[in-house]
């Protein structure tokens, strides 16, 4: 097992350009060095000066939403050769917020997944349960649809370049982050459901991350969940002390 461990901010809306600037500039030196993928996703129109500041580094710079057409009448959406053309290596899709506040389903996660890979950016794919969906123990069922869906028509060797996000939705901005357990157990089915779809290769080479209230003091433990192979970082993103979560060990 070689999987290297993936560091991933998702800004959400937050930062202007100029505040993008600023901030890579500060933080690049701090990220210098780290023995993992360091990535910023960060909102469409900081894209082109992240990857400005961002270059020579070790940081990666990804988006944080796509549209699934290759361009045309679709006002406000951006379109994968637009995030190719200004240096963006990945894309994040199906976020929960993106799933709750913008209408996005299994099967628009899907189009934009397949849409991404074609154009060579790398998706991440993030998947995660509601607190009535854990308590009803139905967590696992619904995450294996997510993916099932999400991966629909995906070859295998598209599929361990992809990364995906377990984010249990009661974690993400609350505080309350899931257990070790917790996130293990679904982190270890998203890989034996890869394995089941694909083969052991396949799961054995795809990055899976967990997301949800990581921050510098609870990132060790997950981080070292066999099945986990890094995080997808929201607040603590936002803030130059991403570094301590990037050095975790
Ligand atoms: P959080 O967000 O780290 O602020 O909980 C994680 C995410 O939504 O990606």
């Amino acid at each position: 097992m070689s999987r290297r461990m993936v560091i991933a901010g998702n800004w959400k809306m937050n930062k202007t350009p100029s505040e993008t600037r600023a901030f890579i500039r500060e933080f690049a030196p701090l990220a210098a060095g780290a023995e993992h993928e360091v990535l910023l996703c960060v909102p469409a129109i900081d894209i082109l000066p992240a990857v400005e500041a961002a270059r020579g580094t070790n940081i990666q710079i990804g988006a944080e939403n796509m549209y699934y057409e290759e361009s045309g009448a679709y006002t406000g959406e951006i379109s994968p050769d637009m995030l190719t053309d200004a240096g963006a290596t990945h894309v994040i899709i199906g976020h929960s917020e993106r799933r709750e506040y913008f209408a996005e389903t299994n099967e628009t996660v899907n189009k934009k997944v397949l849409k991404a890979l074609e154009h060579g950016l790398i998706p991440v794919v993030c998947c995660g349960e509601t607190l009535t969906q854990r308590e009803q123990g139905i967590t696992v069922d619904w995450i294996r649809q997510q993916i099932k869906i999400a991966f629909l028509g995906v070859s295998a060797d598209e599929a361990k370049k992809t990364i995906i996000a377990y984010e249990p939705i009661w974690a993400i901005g609350t505080g309350k982050v899931a257990t070790s357990e917790q996130a293990e157990e679904v982190c270890g089915a998203i890989r034996a459901l890869i394995a089941e779809i694909y083969d052991a290769e396949t799961a054995d080479a795809i990055r899976i991350l967990y997301g949800g209230s990581v921050k510098p003091s609870n990132a060790a433990e997950l981080f070292t969940q066999p099945d986990i192979d890094g995080g997808l970082v929201g607040g603590a993103s936002l803030k130059t002390d991403f570094k301590d979560i990037i050095f975790w060990k």
